[in-house]
């Protein structure tokens, strides 16, 4: 045993100087509450629960050094004061009636930052109803050509920039679920996305377009939503060529944050799983979009590859080999925005013996998702001044099916893994040692 941890270089990270840009195409219950929370945060001091980068403390070095800041002091965040908002809605057409529609947060809470959330208005969208058959949008850009959706968005994002005198901007997928998509010919590489654009190739969806207008614009993207956007080999080489970093996808809150968190309890006590069943029932816009069975396949893909990951049925197959998962997701108008989630978990433990846990999760999901927007935002803005490129694997923590940075690897689903991984990721980034919780430290 040591006394002293070996010292690490750390890196060279530019400072968050002047205004950050944070673009949300789609301003609907999500990126609403996200914004009306920093707002609410910097004027009425309240404080912004769930969010890591601002509330959480990282412990450095020894346990006894006793050193335990909180992130945002220990790595150089941009402040919540130097964060501007934009998005794209084919139909919100300001963060106010967003909220307001979407029905989150209460008329009081909105009342003493209505005026900044009206003011931030929507742009026209790049939307396309084959994608996302339940809503009709009418402030949408009317360009037949796909790549000239792609430049009016780049010249939306530079309008954006110098407007709002931005230093850095990112952008962060807040926008409706698309329907299902397997990758095609024209997701292969650069050039042929580009030609697929000239094309109008109908496998490249809108939120492929603002992928590519943002990694173009040199400008971070996170996908919040489980459609393909930048897990594409075409995004993986642009984001190369332009030196830009990326993360996905799907934000993990309600159903899925909960099956992060007991499955890993389940492994690590050696207890069985046999069955695991979940429904939801939900009332909002996105619940209207996700009734329509081709976008349902695309979130049950991403809802279903977690437990598999996590339980590793290949280690251990008389525990997780013969597993029934379901996920299903049920529109229901009166619950809005306030979701339910049952999870019905058939479990069995010592000589076999059955055992079952029910959950009733009565949760609000853009409660739980504003806070991962905002850690996405300020994070993703950290990586690129970080010099960092490509998939950023450590903010797995915040992804129901992240994005794995090496092909050949599966990504870790289990939460605290990935909340050690996230904060190593920092330590290291800052010249500190990892902390290992052995003995030794
Ligand atoms: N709320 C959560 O906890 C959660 C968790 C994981 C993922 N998500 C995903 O995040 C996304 C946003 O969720 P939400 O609850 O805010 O949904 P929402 O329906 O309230 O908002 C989505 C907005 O996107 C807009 N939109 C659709 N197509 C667009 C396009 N091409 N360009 C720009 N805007 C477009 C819609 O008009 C809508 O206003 C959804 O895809 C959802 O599945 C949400």
């Amino acid at each position: 045993m040591t006394d002293l941890l070996p010292e690490l270089t750390p890196r060279e990270i530019a400072p968050p100087k002047g205004k950050l840009g944070v673009l949300t195409p789609g301003l609907g219950a999500v990126s609403s509450t996200f914004i009306a929370g920093v707002l609410a945060a910097r004027t009425l001091g309240e404080p912004p629960i769930g969010s890591i980068s601002q509330m959480a403390h990282i412990r450095l070095g020894r346990r006894e050094e006793d050193r335990n800041p909180l992130i945002r002091e220990f790595v150089p965040l941009a402040s919540l004061d130097d964060l501007v908002f934009g998005g794209w809605d084919p139909i919100s057409p300001n963060a106010l009636e967003a909220a307001t529609t979407a029905g989150v947060l209460d008329n009081r809470d909105l009342g003493a930052i209505s005026s900044e959330l009206e003011g931030i208005v929507a742009m026209d969208a790049v939307f396309d109803q084959q994608w996302v058959s339940r809503l009709e949008g009418t402030r949408v850009k009317q360009l037949a050509s796909k790549a000239d959706q792609a430049a009016a968005l780049i010249d939306d994002i530079e309008r954006f920039r110098t407007e709002n005198e931005c230093d850095r901007l990112v952008m962060v997928w807040c926008g409706s679920t698309e329907a299902y998509q397997e990758p095609s010919a024209v997701h292969e590489t650069v050039a042929a996305f580009e030609q697929g654009l000239i094309d109008n190739d109908d496998n490249i969806s809108p939120s492929q377009i603002y992928a590519y207008a943002s990694l173009m614009a040199d400008v971070p993207f996170a996908n919040g939503a489980p459609n393909l956007s930048v897990d594409l080999p075409c995004m993986l080489e642009l984001a190369k060529v332009r030196n830009v970093p990326l993360a996905g996808k799907d934000f993990k809150t309600g159903q899925t944050l909960m099956k992060t968190l007991l499955a890993p309890g389940l492994k690590a006590r050696m207890l069985g799983l046999e069955g695991w069943y979940s429904t939801n029932i939900l009332g909002n816009r996105d619940g209207e979009v996700l009734d329509a069975p081709e976008n349902f396949k695309t979130k049950e893909s991403s809802k279903l590859g977690v437990l598999g990951t996590i339980l590793q049925p290949e280690v251990y197959p008389e525990l997780y080999g013969d597993i029934e998962h379901v996920v299903r997701i049920n529109y229901y108008k009166p619950r809005g925005d306030n979701k339910e989630g049952w999870d019905a978990v058939d479990i069995f433990g010592w000589m076999g013996y059955q055992m079952q846990i029910k959950i009733d999760f009565l949760c609000r999901d853009s409660i739980l998702a504003a806070p991962i927007v905002l850690d996405l935002a300020l994070f993703m803005d950290l990586a690129a001044r970080a010099g960092e490129h490509g998939v950023q694997e450590w903010l797995s923590f915040y992804f129901k099916a992240p994005q794995g940075a090496a092909d050949s690897l599966d990504p870790e689903h289990d939460l605290f893994i990935q909340q050690t991984k996230l904060k190593n990721t920092l330590r290291e980034w800052m010249g500190e040692s990892p902390v290992t919780h052995s003995e030794a430290g």
